[in-house]
């Protein structure tokens, strides 16, 4: 097991009409805050108002930006900053998804920096400090309501890119399954998705002895295999609700890579789909994933039979029937919440597999993305190809 600090700083507030706290905890951090939001669903279901609500109680002063679209961009960001400088705010609530925290994560680093907040995605700066972010999720997917993490999307460059620090780690998040259900399956399904990668970008590393967090995560993605489809078919269940938005924190706010780092690469792949196809985040992973199973299991298949027993009940000696059993039931598993599960289904063709490897794993000769298996611009080609069709 590797040396760890783990910290999980963000006071998670769970459950049923928890929005009426939002009011008295922001007021521990300002008394004049931006509420950030997406293209009107938290409007539509009552989310918005109930934050209202409770801020106006509090005499909060409010300022509003609507408007993050999914894979949020960089030129709303500078709307945000502006008014967060403008207005000397102290406090940014992002009410949606991982998008809308993402876009407010960026907007508190933006607000403390002189220059071009870009800069932090470019690798060519680095934050050191934020305006604090609180969050009132609506889907459970990326895991930003409690994660350091921040991802962008620079249309005009076609560039997605993710900054991690401390800074940014939301002080309070309000989680009420309730507000979930108002979401397309389709929703739920890229959610689902995403929150499987999280655990399974954990799981697969070559790290020796971290039993506790390989049983942890197993266990975690056993529950998650049987509550997301679930969650699916039963829009209004609170419990399988509940279950479903706990598993999307859990698996992203560090705990589960404690002592072992994570792999990341299959993330890396699926963000160059997002930023030239804007397809959905956890669409894509459903893609990306299998595909990275298929190549990494030529090359270090120990920890893919060891998931497959495990998390599969795959009951076999033979290590080549548990491989291919594994990733048949991972597919299995995307296809149930109703995911594509090739590229050629979504239309997307080789034109790009080149240009989108190279930006994953950087130019530079010897560069590569990913622990488990390193991989190289060429690996990275053949996954976008495994991915392509059915073979
Ligand atoms: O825009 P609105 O109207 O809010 O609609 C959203 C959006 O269209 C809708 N939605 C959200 N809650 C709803 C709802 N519709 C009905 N009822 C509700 N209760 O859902 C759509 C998707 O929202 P989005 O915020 O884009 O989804 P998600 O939470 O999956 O976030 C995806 C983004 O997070 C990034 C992804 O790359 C992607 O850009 N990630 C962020 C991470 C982080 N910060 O730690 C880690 C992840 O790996 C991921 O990369
Ligand atoms: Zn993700």
């Amino acid at each position: 097991m590797n040396n760890f600090t783990f910290s999980a700083p963000t006071k998670m507030i769970f459950g049923k009409d928890t929005e009426k706290f939002v009011g008295s905890e922001a007021l521990k951090y300002s008394k004049k805050v931006l509420v950030h939001f997406g293209g009107g669903s938290v409007k539509k279901i009552g989310v918005y108002d109930k934050v209202i609500k409770s801020l106006k109680e509090n005499n909060i002063e409010i300022f509003e930006l609507g408007g993050v679209k999914p894979n949020p961009r960089l030129s709303l960001v500078y709307e945000g900053i502006d008014i967060v400088k403008k207005n000397d705010i102290g406090l940014i609530i992002a009410v949606g998804g991982g998008s809308v925290i993402d876009s407010a994560k960026a907007i508190a680093v933006g607000a403390k920096y002189d220059g071009d907040v870009w800069d932090f995605y470019e690798y060519t700066a680095s934050p050191k400090s934020a305006l604090p972010v609180a969050t009132v999720l609506t889907i459970p997917a990326a895991g930003s309501e409690s994660s350091n993490s921040s991802v962008i999307t620079n249309w005009d460059k076609k560039l997605k890119r993710g900054i991690s620090n401390d800074f940014i780690i939301p002080v309070f998040s309000i989680l009420n399954p309730e507000s979930t259900y108002s979401l397309p399956p389709y929703q739920i399904a890229c959610g689902a998705a995403d929150i499987l990668a999280h655990m399974m970008e954990r799981y697969f590393v070559n790290t020796k002895s971290v039993d506790i967090t390989d049983r942890m995560i197993e266990g975690a993605i056993r529950s998650h295999l049987e509550f997301a489809p679930k969650a699916i078919k039963n829009p209004t269940d609170y419990d399988i609700r509940a279950e479903v938005m706990w598993t999307g924190t859990i698996a992203h706010n560090g705990f589960l890579d404690t002592g072992r780092g994570g792999d990341w690469a299959s993330h890396g792949i699926e963000h160059e789909l997002s930023a030239i196809y804007d397809i959905a985040h956890g669409a894509g992973l459903a893609i990306v994933f299998p595909a990275w199973f298929e190549f990494c299991a030529k090359k270090n298949p120990s920890k893919i039979v060891q998931f497959g027993r495990r998390v599969f009940d795959i009951d076999s000696t033979d290590e080549q029937t548990i491989i291919s059993l594994t990733i048949s039931k991972l597919r299995d598993f995307f296809k149930e919440l109703g995911l594509a599960l090739y590229l050629d289904e979504i239309d997307i063709d080789e034109t790009n597999f080149k240009i989108m490897a190279e930006k994953a794993v950087g130019k530079k000769n010897g560069s590569t993305i990913g622990s488990y298996v390193p991989l190289s611009v060429s690996d990275v080609v053949e996954i976008y190809g495994i991915a392509s069709k059915r073979s």
